[in-house]
């Protein structure tokens, strides 16, 4: 089985995402198709990049980027958890992308984005920086609605109908996820 690591994608005091992180991870684990962690970007204390080279280099030299390229490596597929913020998703989010790069490189992703206006324009914004770092980003794509899934904007209560959503982007998600460990066994 694949495994998946579900992505935290906040690292705000008061943050959403992780009440939409165990959602999305309580959904996946009744699926028994794949191995399903979540993964808390905030456990890993990431400063803004302080990297002297290139991550595409794999030059990696802070003790922190190496605990983080070694979880990011331990997975073959992500579901990044977005928030947004000013049309884009969050520097925290945005900062942990660029920390590594080959261990992201040809391995699945989808998106759980969420917002006032359902997170679509931080998912467009992940989608390039994804195709940059050589994943594939699956169609089906999650929306939060801060006025329709959380109650008076703060308490998360999905409309029921998000769920079937969850699970055509894991599908999806392990589909690729799955065909990909072709192309990475090939290098
Ligand atoms: C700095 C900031 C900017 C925001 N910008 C947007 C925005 O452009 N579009 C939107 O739909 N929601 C926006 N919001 C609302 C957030 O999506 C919402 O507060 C969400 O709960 C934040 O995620 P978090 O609680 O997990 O950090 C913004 C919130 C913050 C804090």
């Amino acid at each position: 089985m694949i495994k998946v690591a579900i992505i935290v994608g906040s690292t705000r005091p008061g943050r959403k995402a992780d009440s939409v992180a165990h959602w999305v991870h309580d959904i996946a684990k009744k699926r028994g198709d794949a191995e399903y962690d979540i993964v808390d970007i905030q456990d890993f204390n990431l400063p803004l990049l302080d990297e002297p080279a290139p991550p595409s280099l794999g030059k990696y030299t802070q003790p922190h980027t190496l605990a983080w390229a070694a979880k990011v490596a331990a997975y073959d597929a992500y579901v990044f958890v977005t928030p947004e913020y000013n049309h884009s998703t969050s520097g925290a989010l945005k900062n942990a992308l660029d920390f590594v790069y080959g261990e992201w490189n040809n391995k699945a992703a989808g998106f759980v984005g969420y917002g006032s206006a359902g997170g679509v324009r931080a998912v467009e914004q992940l989608r390039l920086i994804a195709a940059e770092l050589q994943m594939a980003t699956v169609r089906a794509q999650v929306q939060l609605f801060l006025a329709t899934d959380f109650e008076k904007y703060t308490v998360f209560k999905p409309d029921p109908s998000k769920e079937k959503t969850v699970s055509t982007l894991l599908d999806q998600v392990v589909s690729w996820g799955t065909a990909l460990q072709t192309v990475r066994a090939k290098k």
